[in-house]
């Protein structure tokens, strides 16, 4: 296991080929993708997709989407991380959970490790965060990290606003 970051309540790793379940899982709810642009993961061989041509290819940037896991039991609670999209030269913050564990503050504890992470072992200086209007949670999380507003954007087809670091 290629463990990346540890918080006081989460350590996040690095997903393998053999997490493919673990993506259908968290996609099959649609309250979670109610804003993110995607759904539900067809089967195992998409899910295994998703991971070989858009998580991994991440990963030789030393950043990526990482699961996340409660250190107390090792649940798998859902995922963050950093992603190069290279057409914007920016590199957007991301974070995801199953329903059971929204409102506990993961979100918030994952994120902003990751922010730090990326400022400060990465030396990165154009994050962003990009979330629907009404996605009243996601945009908590990323005024409470410090990102500041940008601009307005589209997600999928909501309106949606831009934060970047500043
Ligand atoms: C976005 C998401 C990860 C946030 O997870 P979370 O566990 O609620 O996040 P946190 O607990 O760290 O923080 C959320 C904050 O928003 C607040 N909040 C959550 N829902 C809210 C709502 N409907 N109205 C007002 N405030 C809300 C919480 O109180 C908390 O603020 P606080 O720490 O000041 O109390 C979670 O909702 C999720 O996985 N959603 C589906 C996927 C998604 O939309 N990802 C983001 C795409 S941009």
């Amino acid at each position: 296991m290629t463990q990346r970051l540890q918080t006081p309540r989460l350590y996040l790793r690095e997903f393998t080929i053999d997490d493919a379940q673990l993506l259908i899982d968290l996609n099959s709810n649609p309250n979670v993708t109610r804003y993110t642009g995607d759904g539900p993961v067809k089967d195992l061989q998409e899910a295994q997709r998703i991971l070989t041509d858009i998580i991994f290819p991440q990963y030789k940037n030393k950043m990526g989407r990482w699961a996340i896991h409660l250190k107390s039991n090792d649940e798998f609670i859902g995922w963050c991380g950093l992603k190069h999209i290279i057409e914007e030269n920016e590199i957007d913050l991301g974070y995801r959970l199953f329903e059971k564990y929204w409102g506990n503050g993961y979100a918030s504890e994952a994120a902003k490790a990751t922010l730090d992470y990326g400022v400060n072992n990465l030396k990165l200086t154009n994050i962003i965060a990009r979330a629907a209007k009404d996605n009243v949670a996601s945009i908590n999380v990323i005024k409470k990290l410090g990102l500041v507003y940008l601009k307005n954007d589209m997600c999928a087809h909501d309106p949606a606003e831009i934060y970047i670091l500043k």
